[in-house]
């Protein structure tokens, strides 16, 4: 077996996504497996480089978890400039991602980055231009579709379960705390609209890949963007004006006519089994998928309800489902696709879950604000490079 390192240049690493998903429960955890074995010899290593703002917290980063004291830079440049570099991975604050991105690009860098990947339409298509010009390979974190109960509804959808689909419903949220008598759990840059929160940017770009790796493209949008909150505090106790939409009704209609409505809220109390939940409805079958947990109904057991309000409910709908079997383990849905996006390194060969990809995601972003903010519904044109 031969050991291939692979040098990544992670930025963001202290946030949320960048600590926990991406270096913990992703690329440490490739480590401590023995690297990933590519079944042809190789078994590739990836080596962590941390980049950042704060040396101090980046040097405690890597002292924890056993990495090279010195693979840590507060110097983007001299890391891009730094020929053993193979990959530049972004989970910074949106709104530094497009330029670091471009440097990466330039300096010849494979891509791997978290959504959006650009505050803009022609800032994303750029950046998927510039990585296709240079002949680097890129992708983009498309995680949900990697997690268990989505992949358990793709095994229906496969199966052909629902015959002919027709509707997609989603429900998305819970409640941010405002960060005055309890803590947020959210960055406060999240409820800026200035520094690349709300999330209509947020949720959007996930709902753009999840309704076209499943369900077909999207092909119109109608959205109502609103912020419910308006004032929050920041993570150090001072109140700010939240500028951003802090929740979005959308109605997606995709190719082929299924109609998907999505509501994104965090400003909702969750009375539902996770936090967040497709409902499908086909002629021959119903599923409600989660991040874990799939429950199906099929034609056949399909209650015959009828509307009366004068008598109370004899029947318990919910305990009508039947849970979609795990028939498998599932591993973290960041590091699947973080193996999948190592073995493209490596191999090269089609790979969808690119910067063209993220582009469409920032595209639903903006016409579904647009769609709101000028109160109509919006075609969603195909782009190309
Ligand atoms: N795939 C997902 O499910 C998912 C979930 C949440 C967030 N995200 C994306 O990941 C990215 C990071 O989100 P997060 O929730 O981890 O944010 P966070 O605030 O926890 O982390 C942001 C990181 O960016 C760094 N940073 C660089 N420049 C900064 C600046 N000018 N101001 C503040 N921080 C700066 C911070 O040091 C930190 O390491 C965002 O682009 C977000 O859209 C993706």
């Amino acid at each position: 077996m031969t050991r291939k390192t692979l040098r990544i240049a992670m930025n963001g690493v202290t946030g949320r996504m960048g600590y926990r998903q991406h270096l913990v429960r992703s690329l440490l955890a490739l480590r401590e497996e023995g690297g990933l074995d590519l079944g042809d010899g190789t078994v590739l290593w990836p080596e962590p480089v941390l980049v950042g703002r704060r040396e101090h917290a980046l040097r405690a980063l890597a002292e924890r978890h056993g990495l090279d004291a010195e693979a840590v830079s507060t110097d983007l440049d001299a890391v891009l400039a730094d020929d053993t570099v193979d990959i530049y991975f972004d989970a910074q604050v949106t709104s530094a991602r497009e330029d670091a991105l471009r440097r990466a690009i330039a300096a010849g860098k494979h891509i791997y980055t978290e959504k959006p990947t650009a505050l803009g339409l022609p800032g994303a298509l750029e950046l998927a231009r510039l990585a296709r010009a240079a002949d680097v390979r890129h992708g983009v974190v498309q995680d949900k579709l990697y997690l268990p109960g989505l992949q358990k509804l793709k095994r229906l959808i496969d199966g052909g379960f629902f015959g002919e689909i027709l509707s997609v419903r989603g429900e998305f949220g819970y409640w941010v705390f405002e960060g005055d008598w309890q803590e947020s759990q959210r960055p406060a840059w999240n409820y800026r609209a200035e520094e690349g929160g709300g999330i209509v940017a947020d949720m959007f770009p996930h709902w753009e890949y999840l309704l076209h790796d499943l369900f077909g493209p999207v092909r119109s949008v109608q959205a109502l963007a609103t912020t419910h909150i308006p004032r929050r505090w920041d993570e150090r106790g001072k109140p700010y004006e939240a500028t951003a939409d802090d929740a979005a009704y959308g109605i997606f209609e995709l190719e082929g006519g299924i109609v998907a409505q999505i509501n994104s809220s965090w400003a909702v109390r969750v009375n539902r089994d996770e936090l967040v939940e497709f409902q499908v409805d086909g002629t021959h079958g119903s599923a409600v998928a989660g991040l874990r947990n799939c429950r199906a109904q099929h034609r056949s057991a399909t209650s015959k309800p009828v509307w009366n309000p004068d008598v109370p409910l004899s029947e318990d709908f919910r305990g009508q489902w039947q849970d979609v079997p795990d028939n498998g383990e599932f591993d973290n849905g960041f590091k699947l696709q973080w193996e999948e996006f190592l073995r493209h390194v490596a191999h090269g060969g089609p790979w969808s879950r690119d910067l063209l990809a993220g582009a469409r995601g920032v595209q639903l972003a903006e016409l579904g604000l647009r769609s709101s903010a000028e109160g109509r519904r919006l075609d969603v044109p195909e782009l190309t490079l």
